[in-house]
């Protein structure tokens, strides 16, 4: 299935920016959309954090941004459901989770079908979860990473848009690693959703064609 073609597309493509906590994803992607380099529109910033740092960052860009609270929802469908109404009002094509925390009930992917974008600190399958860092570190891993991927109704199991490594460096700590990882991210999480917002991504099963015929870098 095509993805934002243009012949479906009666408007700029926009997008949710889902985020938990620093947003320093969430900035990358202001920074492309005020550079002009992410072809769709940030409508709205999403946090389920009311004090996410990713709030201000939205703040300081003029973007939209709403609060939907974990702790206002009896359970994972509700939240979920709110989520994905606030991304209807501002009449989204797709959600990009850029440091999200929770895991999104079937609804979700069923209302924005390989339109969710998520960006994972490690080379999946290896590390899902929220610990990916540390535990390649305890694993004692050479090669740990950047994935970006479509989610699905499995967690951090979605078919795989583009992936990096990152060495793992003697004395690296969670600290050190991560600020690696995040560099790489930083570059990598707006070439996706450019890719995406142009209408290049075609998902063949657990395959994600390029149809430019692969990636820039
Ligand atoms: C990022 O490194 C992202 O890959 C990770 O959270 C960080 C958020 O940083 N996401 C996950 O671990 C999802 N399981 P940021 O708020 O500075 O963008």
């Amino acid at each position: 299935m095509p993805f934002l073609e243009s012949a479906e597309m009666t408007h700029a493509p926009r997008i949710a920016v889902l985020v938990s906590g620093r947003g320093s994803n969430l900035q990358a992607l202001l920074d492309a959309e005020a550079r002009g380099e992410l072809g769709c529109s940030i409508a709205v910033v999403i946090s389920d954090v009311p004090d996410a740092g990713g709030l201000d960052r939205a703040k300081d860009a003029g973007t939209p941004s709403r609060v939907v609270r974990w702790s206002d929802h009896a359970n994972r469908d509700s939240f979920t459901t709110a989520i994905c109404d606030v991304a209807d009002e501002f009449s989204v094509d797709g959600l990009v989770l850029a440091g999200f925390m929770r895991i999104l009930a079937p609804e979700a992917i069923d209302r924005f079908p390989n339109r969710i974008i998520n960006i994972h600190p490690s080379l999946l399958p290896s590390f899902p979860g929220a610990h990916a860092v540390p535990q390649a570190l305890a694993y004692g891993v050479a090669l740990t990473g950047v994935t970006v991927h479509f989610v699905d109704r499995e967690v951090d199991h979605g078919p795989i848009i583009a992936q990096e490594s990152v060495p793992v460096e003697a004395g690296d700590d969670e600290v050190t690693l991560h600020r690696r990882i995040q560099q790489v991210e930083h570059r990598l999480l707006p070439e996706v959703v450019a890719a995406f917002a142009a209408g290049e991504l075609d998902v063949d099963g657990r395959n994600v064609v390029w149809k430019r015929g692969g990636r820039a870098s």
